[in-house]
């Protein structure tokens, strides 16, 4: 069996990695694309050297763009790879713009695609990874769900019960290996206690008022508590743009992957419009609170550490008082968030490719020419 597997955006490593690694213990040929979706070293390669994944065996380069633009870069550039390397079965993570582009390609060319973190649902299609997860979905023909939500949602949308796998979380896979040298992990210049946010979402940082309102809040925290705040490029171009002064806020650049990991694990308070931010803070039991008035991610709310406070400051301000006062929400960690996600998708698909007949006939069939 041949697995190719396509990652692009930061979210995928962590996501890939265990599966990779899974699949590699079996002996299985992979190959791995890197769209280029992200291409800042600290965005990318850095994750790529912690979390122990191979080079890419393919960077298509595509680089940033509208959401067209970029869907399409992904598309025209992966098609000949696809049949040029014939994979049996091509592995796409998360909701990204680089995981879509491919599940369309492969979708047409009647290559099965297995998708990994499937069935998340925000309902919210004002969400771009909404749109992404949605047609993912559609076109997947194996279904690796983390949590029981997934397995309702697929079904309600018609999906057959056959496809849907529930695996557990491969993210959590990663936390779970690389914890200990987090723990490990020593940070200058760190404050004892702090607020470590994240921010990223079109809806909180492309608008400049809605910035500005979430930034003066932030400022306004850190009077008390200090503020730790890894800037994703986005964010950072906006506040260049909206000429926002936030010079009193600890901004750091994008942290590698056991850096943030240390950083979360010690912070007091995580505040965050992540999608990954709220299963990790779950497992690491630590507060969350989410900049966003929904999430495809509910089981960290029913029962993780993970609060939802949309755009309402004041809803923000009353959650982290709560936590400071030492009332911050119980919480456990979900099923099947043990480490071993990427071992059951391994041999999943193992135990398929055992009972099928090989797929490159069905690459030959689509494109008789090749
Ligand atoms: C993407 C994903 C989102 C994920 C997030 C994590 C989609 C639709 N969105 O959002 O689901 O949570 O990644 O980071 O796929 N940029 C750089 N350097 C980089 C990457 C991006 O400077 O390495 C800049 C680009 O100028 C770009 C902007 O950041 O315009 C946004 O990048 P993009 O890939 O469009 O989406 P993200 O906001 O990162």
């Amino acid at each position: 069996m041949h697995i190719l597997h396509v990652v692009g955006a930061r979210p995928n490593f962590m996501k890939a990695a265990p599966v990779v690694g899974a699949l590699r213990e079996r002996g299985v040929k992979q190959t791995l694309v890197h769209t280029g979706q992200h291409y800042d070293a600290n965005m990318s390669d850095v994750f790529f050297r912690q979390l122990g994944m191979p080079e890419p065996d393919v960077n298509m380069g595509v680089g940033s763009g509208s959401h067209a633009k970029q869907t399409a870069e992904v598309m025209a550039r992966f098609e000949p790879v696809v049949l040029e390397r014939k994979p049996d079965v091509v592995l796409v993570y998360g909701d990204v713009n680089s995981t879509v582009a491919s599940v369309l390609v492969c979708a047409k060319l009647l290559v099965p695609v297995g998708h990994v973190e499937a069935g998340l649902r925000s309902f919210d299609r004002t969400m771009p990874e909404e749109i992404n997860r949605l047609v993912t979905d559609q076109l997947s023909d194996f279904l690796f769900t983390p949590s029981e939500d997934g397995d309702i949602n697929l079904r309600h949308e018609g999906v057959s019960p056959e496809k849907i796998h529930r695996v557990g979380n491969v993210m959590i896979d990663s936390l779970v290996r690389l914890l200990p040298t987090a723990l490990q992990c020593s940070m200058s210049a760190l404050p004892e206690r702090y607020a470590l946010v994240t921010l990223h979402r079109p809806a909180n940082v492309d608008d400049n008022q809605v910035l500005r309102r979430i930034l003066q809040s932030l400022l306004d925290i850190n009077k008390n508590l200090d503020v730790v705040f890894p800037v994703h490029p986005r964010t950072r171009q906006r506040i260049a743009e909206f000429g926002i002064d936030v010079r009193h806020l600890h901004l750091l650049e994008p942290v590698p992957y056991i850096e943030f990991l240390a950083l979360q694990s010690r912070a007091t308070v995580v505040i965050t419009d992540s999608g990954g931010i709220q299963e990790e803070t779950t497992y690491l039991k630590v507060p969350c609170i989410t900049v966003r008035n929904n999430t495809e991610r509910p089981i960290t709310v029913t029962m993780g550490t993970n609060v939802l406070v949309g755009q309402d400051i004041g809803k923000l301000r009353t959650e982290l008082s709560r936590i400071l006062d030492g009332r911050a929400k119980p919480g456990t960690i979900p099923p099947l968030w043990d480490g071993r996600a990427g071992e059951r998708i391994a041999d999943i698909l193992l135990r398929v490719s055992a009972s099928h007949e090989p797929q490159e006939s069905r690459l030959s069939a689509a494109h008789p020419s090749f």
